[in-house]
């Protein structure tokens, strides 16, 4: 077995400036992970125009601000690729591809597709371009064979969609014509007992789908030295039944990223206006935490209040170490102090949080040449990755005539 570390995929869509709740649940988990795992995080540009094809100024002027803002969250080049998707039209072709045998039902029961239409009642989301959203995002996920996709709940039904449409083209393309052969011959290097129980084990998962015996026989066969790799992905195909692994299942990397809601407690988003952006000025993070909606029932500071009841202490759950929160759950319902006192050692967690973004962030807004160069050497690195699969996915369809 390799020790080649596992492969991370995950993208954002150009839509706007990224703001603290884009940090809290997502960007401190890529930041992360790429200490323990080899990362590509992309810029979706396509995805983003999926529902911003008619305003693509918006795309445009947030590509490079976006890359900043994952720049100052500690993202480090040396450590991850970082590329843009539009660059790379490798996800295309993929995507032509697994679209021919993807049936149309898939799509059109993924929940977000419906979801999205409803929520973006002012914009033309029947396009052909928005229905293939999460089949371009399995292109993005499988043209890198990523074993984990960090997203948030709401995209795991993309992942789901992903692993289904790979599936399904290893099924369709994943046997050689000369499968069988191949395998017999792979069969006879490990020795006739070996054989035979292989044989068994897979019969008894084919049938009773038993999980021990696949373990069991995949050990056998990954440790075995006389097997190519090609070899070994061709015999956990057959085991399973489905052909050679050509593309690779991922799985969603569900973390339970702390969710930071917006000022009035509800998600934070852009165009709610209840959000601080990472990079947001000082005096303009204090005057909105200042102006923080609190518990309704505390009008007058003599009023208890109940932290329950609070998006101020959905902040602290955030940012305040246990004394500070002690503080604010024994203090408030006692009317021990007012709501500006409670909310003043959040404006300082919050400034304090940024003081290191914003220093990264700085030879980047000094220089934008530099920020592009990152770019382009990450999309180098991508589309070599990139290209290498779409021989494997030209070659198993028999597109090489
Ligand atoms: N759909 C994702 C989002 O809106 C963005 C995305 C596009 C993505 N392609 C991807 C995420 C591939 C993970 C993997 O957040
Ligand atoms: Fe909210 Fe703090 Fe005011 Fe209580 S004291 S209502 S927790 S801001």
């Amino acid at each position: 077995m390799t020790a080649a570390k596992q492969r991370v995929l995950s993208g954002m869509r150009p839509t706007g400036q990224l703001h603290l709740g884009h940090y809290h649940g997502a960007l401190k988990n890529w930041v992360r992970l790429q200490e323990e795992m080899e990362c590509f995080y992309f810029v979706a540009d396509w995805h983003a125009l999926t529902t911003h094809y008619e305003h693509r100024e918006v795309i445009e002027q947030n590509v490079y601000e976006m890359v900043i803002d994952w720049l100052a969250a500690g993202l480090d080049p040396e450590k991850c690729t970082l590329f843009l998707q539009s660059r790379i039209p490798e996800h295309a072709e993929l995507f032509t591809l697994l679209a021919m045998g993807t049936p149309l039902g898939w799509l059109e029961r993924v929940p977000t597709y419906k979801d999205q239409q409803e929520k973006l009642k002012d914009k033309d989301l029947s396009t052909y371009g928005f229905l293939g959203y999460p089949l371009l995002q399995a292109a993005d996920i499988l043209i890198y064979k990523a074993h984990w996709v960090p997203v948030g709940e709401d995209q795991a039904s993309h992942v789901e969609l992903t692993r289904e449409a790979a599936r399904r083209f290893n099924h369709l393309y994943g046997r050689e014509a000369n499968f069988e052969a191949l395998i017999a011959a792979s069969l006879e290097k490990l020795g006739k007992d070996s054989a035979k129980r292989l044989e068994k084990s897979r019969k008894k998962f084919q049938e009773t789908g038993d999980e021990a015996s696949f373990d069991g026989a995949m050990g056998f066969v990954l440790g075995h030295a006389e097997l190519s790799a090609e070899e070994k992905e061709r015999l956990q195909g057959w085991f399973k039944g489905t052909g050679r692994a050509v593309l690779v299942e991922p799985q969603a990397l569900l973390t339970e990223a702390s969710r930071l809601p917006g000022l009035d407690g509800a998600k934070m988003s852009k165009s709610y206006g209840n959000a601080i952006a990472m990079r947001e000025d000082a005096a303009s993070v204090e005057q909105k935490v200042k102006r923080m909606p609190t518990d309704p029932a505390r009008v007058k500071v003599s009023d208890p209040g109940n932290p329950d009841a609070c998006p101020v202490w959905q902040f602290h759950k955030i940012y305040s170490d246990a004394e500070t929160c002690a503080w604010v759950r024994d203090g408030c319902p006692k009317a021990a102090f007012g709501c500006l006192t409670c909310k003043q050692p959040l404006i300082d967690a919050i400034l304090k949080e940024q003081q290191p973004m914003l220093a990264r962030a700085q030879p980047f807004v000094d220089n934008p040449k530099l920020v592009r160069e990152i770019i382009e050497s990450g999309t180098q690195k991508a589309q070599k990755v990139a290209r290498e699969t779409m021989g494997d996915v030209r070659t198993a369809i028999g597109l090489n005539y």
